[in-house]
């Protein structure tokens, strides 16, 4: 019996529970909502793109997800999404802060404008509070609960992205630990994940390249040689987090960089010589 039950938790991750995405539209939230959803949850995406959020949705089926016009920095529109999911699916177990942009790439923090700024801290940290209040409100009443914020491996590692993101990415690590303190008494966990860059909309626009041409930038400079990093391995790494495997996981910020924030490239002790590499 006990066996039976092990294995149907690992095919059915997330069956019977609900879960809200941002910026499920595209990229790493439309990857994790097909996930979740093949693990057996109900999805709700909640993004500005109302063409790509409704197709994700169809593709995904009516009974399994549905979508919600919602800009994460309204914070009339993230209560919304939140009481969509309960009132679809009659709770929320997973929030899934997701939505991020980036701003122009501009090398000197002299060319940086303050209305970019703005806007990057507005939807990359505030979106991210107003999710997780939300989320709180609707999970506080049931004790249980999982929110999982994306920041990105610029939440500890400083000159791989602008001065804007690589804020916004400290200060949802930061908020993701606090919310942690403070809604453990709740038995609801907050983790964060920590990605290292993959292809999606975003990343190429940032690096203004192809995504073959961002594949080889990103290997090229990578530390786990022989793979390339897909918006799949975030979505697996969400699915972890979300899952049941992950109950006691909390304040945690899951890095998935094939250990690269972990190197300091002054240093080559481990070069092997070219015929040995
Ligand atoms: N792709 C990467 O290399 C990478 C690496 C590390 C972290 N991240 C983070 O992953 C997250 C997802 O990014 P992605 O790469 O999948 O990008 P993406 O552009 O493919 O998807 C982002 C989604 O967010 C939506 N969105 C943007 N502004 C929104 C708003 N105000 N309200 C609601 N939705 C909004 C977009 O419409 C889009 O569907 C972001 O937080 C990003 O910072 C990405």
């Amino acid at each position: 019996m006990a066996g039976s039950s092990f294995i149907s938790a690992v095919t059915k991750r997330l069956d019977g529970k609900v879960a809200l995405i941002t910026g499920g539209a595209s990229g790493i939230g439309e990857i994790t909502a097909r996930v979740f959803a093949h693990h057996g949850a109900k999805v709700v995406i909640a993004d500005i793109n109302d063409a790509l959020g409704h197709s994700v949705c169809d593709s995904l089926g009516q009974d399994t997800a549905s979508f919600i016009h919602c800009d994460v920095t309204a914070e009339s529109q993230i209560k919304a999404a939140a009481a969509e999911a309960i009132s679809v699916y009659g709770k929320l177990d997973i929030m899934f802060n997701n939505a991020g942009i980036v701003d122009p790439k501009k090398s000197r923090i002299i060319d940086n404008e303050k209305v970019d700024f703005d806007r990057v801290l507005a939807v990359n940290v505030t979106g991210v509070f107003l999710g997780v209040k939300h989320a709180a409100q609707a999970m506080i009443p049931t004790r249980r609960g999982c929110i999982i914020n994306t920041a990105s491996m610029s939440s500890g590692v400083s000159g791989a992205a602008s001065h804007a993101y690589t804020c916004a990415k400290h200060a949802v690590l930061g908020l993701t630990r606090n919310a942690a303190v403070e809604l453990g008494q709740f038995g609801i966990r907050v983790n964060c994940l920590s990605p290292y860059a993959c292809v999606t909309p975003l990343a190429t626009k940032f690096v203004g390249l192809g995504p073959a041409e961002l594949e080889a930038t990103m290997d090229s400079l990578s530390n786990l040689k022989g793979l390339t990093l897909k918006a799949e391995d975030v979505a697996n790494a969400a699915l972890f987090l979300a899952s049941d495997e992950a109950r006691y996981v909390s304040g945690h910020n899951l890095f998935i960089d094939g250990g690269l924030s972990i190197v300091n490239p002054s240093f080559n002790m481990f070069q092997y010589p070219p015929e040995e590499a």
